[in-house]
């Protein structure tokens, strides 16, 4: 397949270019556009040589925590002996991301031959696709496509007739968010409830049914085969040197006009959300603006100005997270949204420790109450203490995820929870006493 280079494109399109066309859902279209000719030529090469160029090419994980996937891949031990697992985490649970149904329902070859050339990078005999169930128009597509990638000989004995084997499932989650963290998948993968693991064992040690195992997020996957195809240094002409490439971003809110959009990794956050999204809707101001999906920090109006590279938004004091901005106009109520925000992670909490079981709901109910007009003078003292409680003391990091939206908007917006408090009676009252 031919690749775009940069000079040919003012807004890079390489995993976007083909949504929207209904023709490269078939595999008789996905081959018109040169598709699996870059897995045929990866069935015959080393396992460590593709390892090798998706490691040079710098990508890092798109599922949320930017690990860079060479690194990841290059973990898988080598002669074990033993079956080797790659699961393509389709669960996309994050609250504010919507880019990897969209990969799925237009271009589920693409992430079919993806998932097949990480297998053979990996050492991997079978590949198991964790889609959240509720993805059912998107899933048709998916299963259709796999169902005819096997009639060709292009997935199971034999991969286009390269003498290597190499099965793939598509496995329907029951959309619970926790099901999307890697350790909670693979439970749910083997028939258990989708609890996370305390690490060790690393997946790439013992991980579905006890075996080495990589998890990596669709858009990780689907960018594999343009860059194997491409080269490394191709793929750098995008992004920085620490955040090549390009990214699915998924902007929703109060914007006028909310979307997908790919972008070369490092343009201003301002100008994805005013130039391309047109901003809040009416001309109304941008309170506050959540970069990376639910569950990192809140950056005020007025510090959108930062790269949206990894390092860009680690500076800036929040992360890139899922590139999922979730845009809120001057008229939100930045408590009501908090509450929204914890109640959501009150309820996907699996429950086994107790900083998250038992924070997530208190938070919530401190939330509501000074939503209601009803906090106690000690509340926003507490809310701080239970941040503190949460962060990093748990088996995964929900619990911390519920902390970077909840302590930055007490950070930046305290005002607003001060002036709720001033309307409590039971405020009122301390503060005569
Ligand atoms: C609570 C929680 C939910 C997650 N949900 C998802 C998800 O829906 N999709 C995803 O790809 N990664 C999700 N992740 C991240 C995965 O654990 C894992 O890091 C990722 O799938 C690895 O793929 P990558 O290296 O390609 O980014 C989640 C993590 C946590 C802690
Ligand atoms: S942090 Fe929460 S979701 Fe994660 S394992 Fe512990 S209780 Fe479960």
């Amino acid at each position: 397949m031919s690749y775009p280079t940069k000079h040919a494109l003012e807004t890079p399109t390489l995993l976007s270019r083909h949504q929207g066309d209904p023709a490269v859902k078939t595999l008789e279209g996905w081959r018109g556009v040169g598709g699996y000719e870059t897995l045929r030529h990866a069935a015959g090469m080393a396992p460590d040589d593709i390892t090798g160029i998706v490691r040079d090419s710098g990508l890092r994980g798109r599922g949320g925590a930017g690990f860079p996937t060479g690194l990841k891949w290059s973990f898988m031990p080598k002669d074990d002996g033993k079956p080797h697992y790659l699961c393509c985490n389709a669960d996309e649970s994050e609250p504010g991301a919507f880019k990897d149904r969209e990969i799925i329902r237009w271009t589920p070859h693409l992430l079919i031959e993806g998932c097949l050339i990480a297998a053979r990078a990996i050492r991997a005999g079978h590949v198991y696709i964790y889609v959240r169930g509720e993805f059912f128009q998107e899933t048709v597509p998916l299963t259709d496509a796999v169902t005819e990638a096997y009639e060709a000989g292009i997935i199971g004995k034999n991969v286009m007739g390269t003498g290597w084997d190499c099965d793939l499932t598509v496995h329907f989650g029951a959309g619970a968010y926790i099901a999307g963290e890697e350790t909670g998948l693979m439970n749910s993968l083997m028939g258990n409830r989708a609890e996370p693991w305390a690490k060790p064992p690393f997946p790439a040690q013992a991980g579905a049914f006890g075996m080495p195992t990589t998890v990596n997020n669709v858009e990780t996957l689907a960018t594999v085969p343009m860059i194997v195809d491409g080269g490394a240094q191709w793929y750098r002409q995008w992004g920085t040197e620490k955040s090549p490439g390009t990214k699915l971003w998924s902007c929703s809110g109060h914007l006028v006009n909310p979307g997908n959009y790919e972008f070369e990794l490092g343009v201003p956050l301002s100008k994805i959300i005013f130039d391309v999204c047109g901003g809040a809707p009416g001309g109304k101001k941008i309170k506050a603006v959540i970069p990376g999906g639910s569950s990192t920090a809140l950056l005020a109006g007025d510090e959108l100005d930062c790269d949206t590279t990894y390092e860009g938004l680690q500076e800036a004091g929040s992360s890139l997270g899922t590139a999922s901005p979730i845009v809120m106009d001057e008229d939100t109520d930045i408590v009501a949204a908090m509450r929204r925000i914890a109640q959501f992670y009150a309820h996907e909490s699996c429950g086994q420790c107790v900083q998250c079981r038992e924070g997530t709901s208190w938070v919530v109910q401190i939330l509501q109450r000074i939503e209601a007009g009803d906090g106690k003078p000690e509340d926003i003292g507490t809310l701080y203490d239970l941040c503190e409680q949460m962060t990093g003391r748990t088996i995964c990091v929900l619990a911390d995820s519920v902390v970077f939206p909840l302590k930055s908007s007490l950070d930046k917006f305290r005002h607003e929870y001060e002036a709720k408090m001033t309307r409590s009676p039971m405020v009122a009252a301390g503060a005569a006493g």
